[in-house]
């Protein structure tokens, strides 16, 4: 069912709620990466244009552990085991604050933004009343409380003090059901829920590529680990006409072909399992390309020594990358493909001397006359590094969050929204 955007509701003088993800890179006190924060920005200017009080939350890193009333010092690492309460808490303010974010912003927005300092409580609720039409106030990190990852209600009431309208834009959390991306609408606490930009255009390009695909229609997926993708590879056999499997993951499927796999990456456990998934592409009618021969190495190590072989991979080797017969059938697999849905990277993409898999794949995909959908996380941090970003219909926001999409599932932060 389609959701309700910013554009089908009055936002006016009201004060809209806006999770957005702003779970941004931060290394010595200086954002590495913004794209996250410039993505959010059609939505914020489109709201703060309709003359609407916009109140952004984000959450950013995972600090619930120790930012609570009482430190659960059972979840202190032992490094930290000396150090008071004061200083842990002084130290994970000091990492995980959204003020960065909200100095960035301000000068996004031409002075238009006010940092809170709190989530709730009365510093932010301050900040909060003295926001006017046209203007913004960041939120301090959701996660500074324990009780936004537990969709605490009574956290979830406080927060929805602050919404007229709650706006979902944070379609990288989409996949949580925290206070902040679902709670505050599932108890009912505020009923005008829209999306912003950012989650209309994942759900209309991932959502309708996986219902209507223009075919032929191929999945590509790599990555270390089956078990990560076991629900997306099941839900994709329904749909797609080739599944292109490499990365560490083929691995698995080489030993449930009866094939050595030598040193490399392989779930014994999940043998079996990729056995099945074999003989459901098959009963599908799927074709199912896993690489025919594999650049291996002695190591796990950009400089050692490596080979190319085909089929087995002899004892003392480890497959690090898709060899250059399986680089040509991939690409020759994506030529005539209307749709492709990519995720994860064909071998160790972060050593030089094995990514030439991976960047033969995100050049054939840009070359392409497809709609071409990038999953976040490696895959898309690979096509943008390769500068190949603006070749790509769509590069999604949301790792996890993409992923559960491939799978079939429901998003909680989706699914709360407002039916069109
Ligand atoms: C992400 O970076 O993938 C999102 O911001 C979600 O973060 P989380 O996995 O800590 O919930």
């Amino acid at each position: 069912m389609a959701k309700k955007t910013i554009e089908d509701i009055n936002v006016f003088g009201k004060r809209c709620l806006v999770r957005v993800d702003f779970n941004v890179p931060v290394k010595g006190g200086v954002i590495t990466d913004e794209t996250r924060i410039q993505g959010a920005l059609p939505t914020i200017k489109y709201l703060m244009n309709q003359g609407a009080k916009v109140i952004l939350c984000s959450h950013l890193g995972r600090p619930f552990n120790i930012c609570n009333e009482v430190i659960d010092r059972k979840k202190i690492k032992p490094a930290d085991a000396d150090k008071t309460d004061d200083q842990l808490r002084e130290e994970t303010i000091k990492k995980c604050s959204l003020k960065i974010v909200a100095d960035r912003l301000n000068e996004l927005l031409d002075g238009k933004v006010t940092w809170a300092d709190d989530v709730i409580g009365e510093k932010a609720e301050a900040a909060v009343n003295a926001c006017k039409n046209g203007e913004c106030v960041l939120l301090e990190n959701l996660r500074f409380y324990k009780e936004e990852t537990k969709n605490d209600k009574g956290f979830c009431e406080k927060l929805a003090r602050f919404a007229d309208v709650y706006v979902n834009d944070a379609f990288g959390t989409a996949h949580r059901a925290h206070a902040s991306t679902a709670g505050v609408v599932q108890y009912g606490f505020v009923k005008d829920a829209v999306c912003g930009y950012l989650i209309q255009k994942e759900l209309e390009v991932i959502g309708g590529a996986l219902e209507n695909p223009a075919r032929p229609f191929v999945a590509m997926l790599g990555g270390a680990k089956v078990s990560d993708k076991i629900g997306v590879i099941n839900n994709l056999l329904e749909k797609v006409d080739t599944l292109i499997v490499g990365g560490g993951m083929a691995y698995t499927f080489f030993a449930a072909q009866g094939k050595t796999v030598g040193d490399s990456l392989c779930e014994v456990d999940k043998i079996d399992l990729a056995k099945e998934l074999i003989a459901k592409a098959k009963d599908k009618g799927v074709n199912f390309l896993l690489p025919v021969d594999t650049v291996v190495s002695n190591a796990f190590d950009n400089n050692a020594d490596s080979k190319v072989v085909e089929g087995n991979i002899p004892e003392g080797w480890m497959g690090m990358d898709i060899g250059p017969k399986t680089r040509d059938l991939f690409t020759n697999a994506l030529k005539d493909a209307k749709t492709v849905i990519w995720n994860g990277p064909m071998g160790v993409f972060e050593m030089p001397n094995f990514a030439v898999g991976t960047k033969t794949v995100a050049a054939a995909l840009a070359d392409i006359d497809a709609i071409t959908i990038i999953g976040g996380g490696d895959s898309a941090a690979a096509v943008t590094q390769l500068g190949y970003a603006a070749k790509m219909t769509h590069i999604s926001t949301g790792g996890g969050a993409s992923l559960e999409l491939m799978e079939g599932l429901v998003l909680p932060g989706c699914d709360c929204l407002n039916d069109k």
